[in-house]
């Protein structure tokens, strides 16, 4: 089997860090794996497949020989070192939003539009966290009954805002419980025993740059700029794992028992389904699970054509590396 230099871009963050497990728990083959950083990082030692990677600061000379370049290192860097890794033979597979609406290159996630990737010509971009979980459920209705509009609701955890958010929501949490003040550094406000809902920046539409994304970059993976969507997106306290509140509009009634069997058939999506007994997905249970799990299914009593639905994954497993790593599967198909 042949094996491939995969260089991480990033390595140091939690989506890199999560992408270097990713490859080492579904034995991607790896040749060498390159580890870089800025230079805070330089000289991590990096663990993967029993031995040590040391980490390199990234430049212009850091992709000769590299197959596959996974980029997690913020809009930036991708855009000034994505081209200089195709130039030097590389694909790019990028995290961050710098390419995703850009109509050259294929925005994907797997399970729902795996064919794009052929068409890539050296980068290949990955969604936004909440995005590539929320399509997951999306597609199997669209392809039964065409979506029309979708009212979405997140609440995001704030491993999505990288290791500094973590430690700020640890931080915040202990000293708001010692009664001492706290300060809010990534996020606007204190994040600790609070909801903040402003998620990146603010267009002048009035909505947040994040809210967009979902809803453009959903149309662009599902092939459908006529789906309406319309997106809040929330900060939550939560440490890992984003979860949505989604009311879906279709252009024809569906039994709810046909909704919940399309979405059990939905490869990478989990039925978590049963009020009765008090079970449906939440984020502390599901952190560090691949699939995207699906519950309080049910019809709109106000839209006999809409479906209520709660989304819950793990944004730094579907949401970005677990997603990272099946496209370079699909490449070396
Ligand atoms: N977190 C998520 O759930 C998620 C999901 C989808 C996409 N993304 C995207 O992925 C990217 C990284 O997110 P993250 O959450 O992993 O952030 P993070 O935890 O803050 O990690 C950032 C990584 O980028 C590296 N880096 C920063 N500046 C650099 C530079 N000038 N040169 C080289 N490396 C540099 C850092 O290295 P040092 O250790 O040297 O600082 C670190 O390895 C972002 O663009 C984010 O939007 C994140």
């Amino acid at each position: 089997m042949s094996k491939y230099t995969v260089a991480v871009v990033g390595a140091t963050g939690v989506v890199g860090q999560e992408i270097i497990k990713t490859l080492e728990q579904r034995k991607f083959p790896v040749k060498e794996l390159v580890c870089l950083t800025s230079a805070r990082s330089e000289g991590t030692r990096i663990e993967f497949n029993g031995k040590y990677s040391i980490s390199r600061i990234l430049d212009e000379n850091s992709f000769e020989g590299v197959d596959y370049a996974l980029f997690s290192a913020g809009g930036s860097i991708s855009e000034k070192f994505a081209p200089i890794a195709v130039k030097a033979g590389a694909v790019v597979i990028d995290n961050t939003s710098h390419f995703r609406m850009d109509p050259s290159v294929p925005l994907v996630v797997p399970e729902v539009n795996a064919q794009a990737v052929k068409k890539h010509k050296g980068i290949i971009a990955n969604p936004n966290c909440s995005t590539a979980q929320m399509v997951l459920a999306l597609k199997p209705l669209h392809d039964a009954a065409k979506i029309k509009r979708v009212v979405i609701s997140t609440y995001q955890s704030v491993s999505g805002a990288g290791k500094e958010a973590i430690k700020e929501l640890e931080s915040q949490t202990r000293h708001n419980l010692q009664g001492k003040p706290s300060e809010a550094k990534q996020f606007t406000k204190d994040i600790a025993f609070n909801v903040i809902p402003h998620i990146d920046v603010f267009e002048d539409n009035g909505y947040t740059k994040e809210e967009m994304k979902m809803i453009l970059e959903t149309q662009k993976i599902l092939e459908d700029d006529t789906i309406k969507l319309t997106a809040t997106t929330v900060r939550v306290p939560v440490f890992i794992g984003h979860s949505e509140a989604l009311n879906v509009e279709l252009s024809e009634e569906l039994p709810i028992e046909k909704v919940r069997d399309l979405l059990r058939n939905m490869p990478g999506v989990v039925v978590m389904d049963n009020p009765s007994k008090n079970e449906y997905p939440t984020p502390k249970l599901l952190a560090g699970r691949d699939e995207t799990f699906v519950g309080r299914i049910r019809k709109d009593i106000s839209n006999p054509k809409a479906i209520d639905m709660w989304v819950v994954s793990d944004n730094l497993r579907k949401g970005a590396a677990l997603n990272a790593v099946q496209i370079a599967e699909e490449l070396i198909k």
